[in-house]
């Protein structure tokens, strides 16, 4: 297989959660912006948001407390400007949505500040959280993607994966992407200014996840391939509460059940989160998903529960539709009944190192939304920091771009197309099945909540042994997205690993048992690929 087609466009935009498609918009006000999605439009982890987006919109709070929260949360390793930058432009952005159309949540009766309801979640001192009910992130998607489809200046291409990105000889300049189109099996190279991955995290490289099968990491993947650094890799974020039941495990109930009032409780009724934290189950999400997995050891649990049942039925369906509706298929009420939870792989924390706009190592490539590391996170993400941060990037990556069409762009050099002359189809795709169960078991066991220095080292040599295999077959048979999808996850679970090794101390949600001390000075972990390992 060769490429089948080459494309040109002003702008690639790859992925089609609220980062790519809020800067799509953006950009494509003065050129032409072309969005992949390796799914249908609306598949990612955008789309199964609930808690909401953070900002200071209350009169009574104040840009300062939403710096202090995020710091606070971040445990000490937060970039001070990323956090003032987004803080202080998340209100815009809210506007920018509300004038779009997004339908949120209205605040009703007297006692409202501000016309939306504003719900509160772990480590927030205030109310900040804008939301639709508990399905905040479908409302942003059907809006985004109503706007991007009636736009005459972007073309839209859902079920295109890109396998990896185009540099110009010199490797000095990103130029487009090497992209498979899933429905015919063909292989496009496309031509582009600039490319922008917006590809969404890695959540998908554990055992249990909140996130949708989109979330393998291959932006993160593709940039460290193409030469990128990476940072902060080791904070994946556990999501205190998702769902356990046997026919449901991936389903998130939202930490805006504890921020108007849920409590988690053992199976005998007791109120665990007093022991752990004074803000107790309003403490941040490592904490709250370490209290739990340590209750979870000591009692010999399957799972804790969450406890909503002293809210009138009225309050639990006005503000938990989905939740209510998506607990009652598997047989619980929440309105009498607590929900049984567990921790899952949530976010990751870390990805490819930018810039303020945005920007990578590599010229013409940035990297916003949860797949790269901007700084805002440190070593824990406060709750519903971050589609405000896509958001945010999005304005300010856009603004970069803009400036560099004012300078002269060197990119005259077509890209090569792709060759796949010497591959052959696989003949054993079980192969892969069998791997990716591998990776993500190894992941779940070794490189979870809590970590050791020998869990580490074995989760190090398994992924190595699993990545040459991996390799090899990738360059042996033509491709296909699951093994794309494999590939990429291997390298990232590598990164994480390798970052989790790096760092001698326990911090945010970094735990290893081997350094249980936080050192006095915060430092992020930055991987750079070495110049002689790029393919
Ligand atoms: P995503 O929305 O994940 O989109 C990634 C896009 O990239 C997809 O279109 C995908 O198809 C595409 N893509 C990936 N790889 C490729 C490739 N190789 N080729 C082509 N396309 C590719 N955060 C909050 O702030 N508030 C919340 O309330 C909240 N709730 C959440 C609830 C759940 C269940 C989950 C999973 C996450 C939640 N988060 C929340 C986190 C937040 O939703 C995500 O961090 C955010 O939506 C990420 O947006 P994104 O645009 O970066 O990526
Ligand atoms: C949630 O609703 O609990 C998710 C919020 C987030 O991940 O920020």
């Amino acid at each position: 297989m060769t490429s089948s087609k080459s494309l040109k466009t002003d702008i690639l935009v790859i992925g089609s959660g609220i980062a790519g498609l809020s800067i799509a918009l953006k950009l494509a006000k003065n050129h032409h912006v072309t969005v992949l999605a390796k799914a249908s439009l609306s598949e990612g982890s955008t789309h199964y948001a609930q808690g909401g987006i953070a900002a200071v919109l209350d009169p009574f709070d104040s840009i300062e407390s939403h710096i202090h929260d995020t710091d606070e949360a971040g445990a000490g390793l937060c970039d001070p400007k990323a956090v003032e930058l987004v803080a202080s432009h998340a209100a815009g952005s809210i506007k920018e949505l509300i004038e779009m159309g997004v339908p949120f949540s209205r605040c009703e009766g007297e006692q409202c500040t501000y016309p939306f309801h504003l719900t509160k979640e772990g480590g927030h001192s205030h109310r900040r959280v804008i939301h639709a009910a508990d399905h905040t992130g479908l409302s942003l998607t059907e809006t985004l993607i109503k706007k991007v489809e009636q736009h005459s200046n972007i073309t839209l291409l859902p079920e295109h994966i890109s396998i990896d990105l185009i540099l110009n000889r010199q490797r000095s300049r990103c130029i487009g992407a090497y992209v498979l189109n899933k429905l015919e099996n063909t292989v496009y190279d496309i031509w582009a200014d600039f490319t922008v991955l917006a590809t969404g995290g890695a959540s998908k490289a554990y055992l249990y996840t909140s996130n949708p099968d989109t979330s393998t990491g291959d932006g993160i993947a593709m940039a460290w391939r193409a030469g990128c650094s990476v940072e902060n890799m080791e904070f994946n974020q556990f999501h205190p509460t998702c769902l356990f039941h046997p026919n449901d495990r991936s389903f998130l109930i939202s930490e805006a059940v504890r921020g108007e009032g849920g409590i988690l409780r053992l199976p005998n009724g007791t109120a665990f989160m007093k022991k752990y934290d004074s803000r107790k189950d309003l403490a941040p999400r490592d904490i709250v998903a370490r209290a739990i997995d340590q209750e979870m050891k000591k009692h010999g649990l399957d799972c804790v529960y969450l406890d909503i049942t002293h809210k009138s039925p009225e309050f639990i369906l006005e503000h938990f539709p989905t939740i209510y509706e998506r607990c009652l298929k598997v047989g619980i009420d929440i309105r009498k009944q607590q929900i049984p939870v567990v921790p899952a792989a949530h976010y990751t924390c870390g990805g490819v190192a930018t810039d303020l706009h945005g920007q990578t190592d590599l010229e013409g490539l940035y990297a916003i939304g949860e797949t790269a590391c901007t700084g805002l996170h440190g070593a824990n993400r406060l709750a519903s920091n971050s589609l405000v941060e896509g958001l945010v990037f999005a304005e300010m990556a856009k603004q970069s771009i803009e400036d560099g069409y004012h300078k002269e762009i060197n990119n005259t050099e077509a890209p090569k197309p792709w060759d796949s002359s010497h591959v052959t189809d696989p003949q054993e795709k079980i192969l892969v099945a069998h791997d990716w169960d591998e990776l993500r078991r190894v992941m779940w066991d070794y490189v979870g909540i809590v970590r050791t220095n020998k869990r580490l080292q074995r989760a190090r040599q398994r992924i190595k042994n699993l990545q040459k295999e991996i390799n090899e077959y990738y360059h042996e048979h033509t491709v296909h997205s699951d093994l794309l999808e494999l590939r990429n996850l291997a390298q990232v679970s590598e990164l994480m690993v390798k970052s989790a090794q790096k760092r001698k101390e326990s911090r945010g949600l970094h735990y290893n048992l081997d350094y249980p001390n936080t050192l006095k000075k915060a430092k992020p972990t930055i991987l750079k690929p070495k110049k002689d390992k790029r393919p």
